[in-house]
């Protein structure tokens, strides 16, 4: 096996195996920065950052140069095409035809992935809106695993922003695959979405446990867990008792507090940013002086705001500039894996816990789009040329996940291509929960957003359902 020719667009791309072997190479490299010169000679990276970023471009062009390869970059989109309307895919076509591999950091959900399905070279993506931003994981496992050896059985709180925060949705399910544990402690109202907790327990075959009874810090404070993902390999997991589960895990202690910052630019309305004040939970030297803290490693992606003290920095826990440092040699053996610049082989070592369901991909070019509004696929230039593309991740209730930006949903009205006699008028839509959708199969369902949807296309509403429509 070998990770040449592949893109790393989401923690699915890579495996646990593979994962190790990035996290070897990396210590080779950084063993031997200056021998490196020659991996990647002749060979050009095009960084195309849409975003703002400090440590991820500058990490990923300086690992170019360390390679002895050249980079060719875009660092403001007014400055390049896209301010004229070109669509990611043209992009891609032609920034793959000038480069041997492509980093791409976009603010849509999903749009790294429209740049690996249209450039013929390798891509990464590094950072997609609030979806994922796998290489920022990587340097956080290889950081826990040269502090802490081994990260199955490690309980990993992850704190601040969990709804936007694209490092912690790629660090959850990185941690899953690694069999850690993971407590949630989310500042109020920004909790994990549901469909990564959807995905990490029908994938992973892991538990989340939701806590009701408020937690405390030693010193009287509220400590802000929501929930508890418990692997299943941890020696914990007690299926019938899952209070006992999170009292356990609690008095364990923990062993990294991950904090991230509030992603405001990712708010959807002002009120989000408001309710924040006061609220947002802060790591300090007094939080951390408590004895669930003793051992744990402070980390952060960086940049941080007011949630990490800099009480903080000269704590021997604390992590977030040997991250950031890290950087470096974990994206020159990545973009050398990519390249195929070392014949690296991978052993074929089994995940812990994937379990790799084969959900059923339904596509379509009407019907339903994806309903999530940072999705790239419901942007104007983008919208032309890509199709709805989902998986279906259950029947009952009817769920679909966006291939793009992997949001889910629960479509209200359905159809199938099939429809009875192959007679246009008896084009019928139902009600997805209804009796009439249950027996669609799934290479003949059309998913629709409304009523009115369903109506434009033809489709009349089933005289079978004994319910009246609701008009939306
Ligand atoms: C993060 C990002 O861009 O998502 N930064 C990074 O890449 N190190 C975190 C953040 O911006 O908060």
């Amino acid at each position: 096996m070998s990770l040449a020719n592949r893109d790393l667009v989401t923690m699915d791309d890579l495996s646990y195996g593979e994962m190790e072997a990035v996290f070897s190479l990396a210590d080779e490299m950084s063993d031997a920065m200056a021998e490196q010169l020659d991996t990647c000679r002749g060979k050009v990276m095009a960084s195309l950052f849409f975003e703002p970023s400090t440590r991820t471009r500058l990490s990923f062009e300086a690992a170019m140069h360390r390679l002895g390869g050249d980079v060719i970059s875009v660092s403001d989109a007014r400055a390049s095409s896209v301010a004229k309307g070109e669509s990611l895919a043209d992009t891609a076509r032609v920034v793959g035809s000038y480069a041997d591999i492509i980093v791409v950091r976009h603010p849509w959900e999903g749009a790294a992935r429209v740049v690996a399905d249209y450039a013929d070279v390798p891509v990464i993506n590094a950072g997609d809106g609030g979806h994922q931003h796998p290489t920022q994981t990587l340097c956080d496992l290889f950081t826990l695993k040269k502090e802490r050896k081994d990260i199955r059985g490690l309980k990993i709180a992850l704190w601040g922003d969990l709804k936007y925060g694209r490092t912690i949705h790629s660090l959850i399910f990185a941690l899953a695959k690694f069999g850690a544990d993971i407590l949630f402690c989310p500042s109020p109202g920004l909790e994990v979405p549901d469909n990564i907790i959807r995905k990490l327990t029908a994938e992973y075959g892991g538990q989340v446990e939701h806590v009701t009874a408020p937690e405390r810090t030693a010193d009287g404070a509220p400590f802000p867990l929501d929930a508890v993902y418990m692997t299943p390999s941890s020696p914990h997991q007690l299926a019938m008792m899952p209070d006992v589960n999170v009292a356990v895990s609690l008095e364990e202690g923990v062993d990294a507090i991950y904090v991230t910052r509030p992603q405001k630019e990712r708010f959807v309305d002002d009120e989000e940013g408001q309710d924040l004040k006061g609220k947002y939970p802060v790591v300090d030297k007094k939080l951390l002086k408590g004895k669930r803290f003793e051992r744990a490693l402070v980390m952060h992606p960086l940049p941080r705001v007011d949630e990490l003290a800099y009480d903080v920095d000269a704590d021997p826990r604390s992590m977030y500039f040997k991250q950031a440092a890290r950087g470096v040699p974990i994206r020159m053996a990545l973009i050398t894996m990519l390249l195929g610049a070392r014949d690296i082989s991978i052993q074929a070592e089994e995940d812990i816990s994937v379990l790799s369901p084969d959900y059923p991909v339904y596509q379509r070019d009407y019907g339903a789009r994806c309903p999530n509004p940072a999705c790239v696929s419901t942007k104007e230039t983008e919208a032309q040329y890509l199709k709805s593309e989902f998986r279906i991740v259950s029947r009952e209730p009817l769920t679909l996940r966006c291939i793009y930006c992997e949001h889910g949903f629960q479509p209200e009205y359905v159809a199938s291509t099939d429809w009875h006699e192959g007679r246009v008028a008896t084009k019928r839509y139902h009600r997805a929960n209804s009796y009439w959708a249950r027996k669609i199969k799934p290479e003949n369902l059309i998913v629709f957003g409304s009523v009115d949807d369903a109506e434009t296309h033809g489709f009349t509403y089933g005289r079978h359902e004994g319910t009246k429509k609701v008009k939306k």
